[in-house]
Parts: structure tokens; sequence; C-alpha cells
């Protein structure tokens, strides 16, 4: 990564040259403001109860020691020091062995409650301040402080001991403030007007669950996107989703089949082209399923590593599915066949896309099958284009060559957001015909390669995929 201070919008200057930054350490935050906080300046970090507030300013603290060896200091009003403690090593985050090595203090203010206790907190800090060399210094949270002081006297308290002691001290302080959702003064309050800039936490329902998203509202001198990024909170804490923007998908040579020459040969034409995307769509009963497992088994024959991501079924179901068709599933097992069950009713875009990314890290797959990916179709829309596109656009710029279902018929319509967004598309439907059920496939789209509009019958029998043209009347 290039160096912040030499980015082309560049850090604000001082007389003195260039602003340090302060990196948080967390995944995909610092690049969203440009290469961290200035050196010495002031953060507000508004949000609701149980946004992860303390989560966020606890690992800006954290990354601080073990990452830039920086002392760090946390001001809690809001939690002691042993609950902080054990809250954040389920997190992987070891304060207390940070606090013995010296490089970090924890105040605990909890029994705080009136001016003259909060002065000799904010004394006993300067105290320390004289004999440790502090870089970065979290008070959680300002709403705490709001209690105990009149309205009057808040914004010279704020201004003068808590941006004072950062600005006199190069210190970057992070001031956590609860914010009552709706309220009209929640963040566009004084503090937000002090600080030199602004993060506010957001959280929206998606069924079941809480999408979370982080909006960079200013940074005093600096060009910011100021979009709303979605963030999860995993057991390493908190991680921006960050997709891959990269439009340059890796570039593979050669074709990739299902294994099955007749297959191959009349629907994929010779094989899909390494490194694409392809869905296979057709409502249930079309045997989607069992032509992904045939690719998935050919690519383990072929000597390539196969993730299978299931979103329905669990991975036992899978093995047993793999077990019906023939194959020693124990044996593909062993030599790169891995399956994988993502939940997908309790996953935001954010936390989908983290597992899936998790799953191709553990396993770094040739092809990954997904079955199937309309279990998703839940999502608003807008949310679902989002994550199909994210999806594809990382398995691309791993030249990893994937193929997905659907359950949806594209007879009835083709505009569907999967077909859009993949490289190849082959449809798959029923037709009733002389008192049986007629499985239909057709290519619709098939990257770098012409392909006929032929309508052909499928059938699955013992002996495996058979594709047959239908007869000429
Ligand atoms: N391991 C974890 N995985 C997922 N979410 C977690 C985990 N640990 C804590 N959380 C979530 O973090 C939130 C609490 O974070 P916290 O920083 O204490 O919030 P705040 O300080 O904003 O009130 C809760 O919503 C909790 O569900
Ligand atoms: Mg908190």
């Amino acid at each position: 990564m290039e160096e912040a201070s030499n980015e082309p919008n560049g850090p604000p200057w001082t007389g003195e040259g260039p602003v340090r930054l302060v990196k948080t350490g967390i995944e995909g935050l610092d690049e969203l403001l440009g290469g961290g906080f200035d050196e010495g300046s002031v953060i507000l970090l508004a949000g609701p109860h149980g946004s992860g507030k303390t989560i966020l300013a606890a690992q800006f603290i954290y990354n601080g020691v073990v990452k830039c060896n920086e002392v760090g200091i946390y001001i809690s009003f809001s939690e002691s020091k042993s609950d902080f403690f054990r809250n954040m090593l389920r997190l992987g985050m070891d304060f207390s062995r940070l606090e013995k090595e010296g490089k970090f203090r924890f105040i605990d203010a909890l029994n705080v409650l009136d001016r003259r206790a909060l002065d000799l907190v904010f004394s006993h800090i300067l105290e320390e301040l004289s004999a440790i060399d502090f870089k970065r210094m979290v008070v959680d949270s300002l709403t705490a402080i709001e209690r105990i002081i009149d309205p009057g006297e808040l914004r010279a308290f704020i201004t003068a001991t808590i941006i004072g002691i950062c600005k006199i001290n190069k210190i970057t302080g992070l001031l956590i403030r609860d914010v009552i959702p709706e309220s009209p003064n929640g963040v566009n309050s004084e503090v937000s007007f002090m600080a030199d800039a602004v993060l506010v936490l957001e959280a929206q329902r998606l069924g079941e669950v809480t999408q979370r998203f982080l909006r960079v509202e200013k940074v005093r001198g600096r060009r910011t996107t100021y979009s709303k990024v979605e963030y999860v909170i995993t057991d390493r804490g908190i991680v921006m989703h960050t997709p891959v923007r990269s439009l340059a998908a890796v570039k593979l040579d050669g074709d990739v089949g299902i294994g099955v020459p007749d297959f191959d040969r009349k629907i994929l034409m010779g094989g899909v082209k390494r490194g694409t995307i392809t869905l296979i769509s057709g409502p249930v009963g079309t045997g989607k399923k069992v032509i992904l497992a045939e690719f998935a088994v050919s690519g383990v024959l072929n000597g390539e590593r196969v993730l299978y991501v299931t979103y329905r079924d669990a991975v036992d179901e899978v093995r047993r599915f793999f077990s019906d068709l023939g194959h020693d599933v124990e044996e593909l097992e062993k030599k790169g066949l891995r399956i994988v069950y993502i939940d997908p009713s309790r996953n935001t875009p954010g936390r989908n896309y983290l597992a899936l990314k998790e799953a191709y890290e553990a396993h770094r797959p040739d092809r990954v099958v997904i079955d199937e990916i309309s279990i998703m179709d839940w999502l608003p829309r807008g949310e679902y284009v989002r994550l199909l596109n994210d999806m594809i656009s990382f398995f691309k710029s791993k030249g990893a060559t994937v193929m997905m279902s659907a359950s949806v018929d594209l007879t009835k319509s083709m505009d569907n957001e999967v077909a859009k967004v993949v490289d190849n598309v082959i449809a798959m439907w029923v037709e009733r015909e002389r008192g049986s059920m007629d499985r239909r496939i057709c290519t619709l789209k098939m990257k770098g390669k012409a392909h006929d509009d032929k309508i052909r019958r499928i059938e699955y029998k013992e002996g495996g995929i058979e594709v047959k043209d239908l007869d000429i009347y």
C-alpha cells in the first residue's frame, strides 16, 4: 500500500509539514478515511446502543499498541475494567497483557457521579500524561459526562479538558456518544461541530437481522467518499464490508466442463471459459444440483480444488447427495472438495460476502459451486443485486470458475437479477408431454462463444446425464 502521506489528495499541511496519520488498523476503515485520522485530531463516534462503538474504540486502541506501538488510554464511564477486559478478550483483544506491558491504561470512571469526581479523573489523567507518552485516547462516553455536568458547562469541559488534552499532547482522541434514534439533536450537536471528524453508526432491519452501516460524516481538511458502508461485528471485532471494486478479472486459458461429454459439448459449447461465472437456472425438479455436483466432481478429478457452498442443505445432506450419485465423497474431500454451509437467513450482504471470502481463503479453490444463490432473494432488490455483483467481482479477481444455481424459470421472464450479471446462463424448465414431465435445457448466454439456440431434452439416468435433441416434427 502507498504511504499515506504521499496520497494524491494529501493530508492537510501545517507549518511543520504533513500531519502524521493515525491508523485504526480496522480492515477497510483506514481506506475509507483516506489513510487514517490526523494525529492529534478529535473524532466523534456516534451511534445507538449496541452498535459496536465500544468495540470499534477498543480496536482503535488495541491496534494502536499491537500494530503501531502507540500507547493508549481508555476512559470508561460505562463499563467496569473487568467487564471491558472480558468482553474484549472474547473478540481476541487481550488488554490485560497490554496493561502488564505498560502499553495500555484503563480508567474506570463508572462511579463518577458528580463534577468534583469528574475533575479528579481528568487531573489524574493529566498526571499520567506527564509520565507516559500516550498517543491514543478514548472517552466512553460523552453521554455519560452529559449526565454529570449541566449543559452550560459541557461545551467548555469538552473543549478545554478533553480536546485540550488531545491537541497539546498530540493525542488522537475518540469520543463516543450514544445516539437515541430519531432524536432531533442526535448527532448534529455542538460536539460534532467541535470534532475534527465524525463517524456515525447506523442500523437497519433486514428480515430477521440487523444490517449495520458506518458513515463518515466529516473529516476536517480531507476529501472522503461520505457514503455509508456496511460493517459486521465478528468474533474478531468490527470488519468493514469493502468489496473488491476492480474490474480486472484474472485472465485464464482453457475451458471447464462438468465432465459429461454430451452436456459439455452440446450445452457448454465445449466448456465454459475458465474464470467465468455460470448460472444454472430452473424451477424445482429440473436437476440443477446434479449438474453442480458433476461440475464439482470433474474439478476434483482434474486435480483442482473445489469449494461447494450450500445455502439450503446441511453439509451432510450434500455429502449424501454426492454418494447417491455414485461418488466416493470421502475420497473427493481428501482430494480437494470442501463443502461449506452458509446460513442465508441470518446473513446481511456484508456477512454473506465475508463468509464466502473466508471460505474461499481457507480453501483457495479453482472452482466454486453455490447452491443456490436465489435463496438470498429475500433481500431488498438493491441489496441482492449488490451482493451478487460483489461476489462476482471477488471470484473474478481470484480467477475462480463459478457455477451457481437459482430457482427461477427463465422461460417465464429473462428479467432476472442473476442472469443479468453472470457470464453464462443455462436455462432449464419442465414441460408436460404425452403424460409425462419432460425436462428441457437451453443455453441462453455463453461468454466468448457462439452457441446455438436449440432446446434439448435432459434426462438423468442411472448411467448419468443425457442430453438429447428433440424430435423434429
Ligand atoms: N462475537 C460477536 N459476534 C457478533 N456480534 C457481537 C459479538 N460480540 C458482540 N457483538 C455485538 O456487539 C454489540 C455490542 O457492541 P458495543 O461496542 O458494546 O456497543 P455500543 O458500545 O455501541 O453500545 C452488540 O450488538 C453485540 O450483539
Ligand atoms: Mg459501549
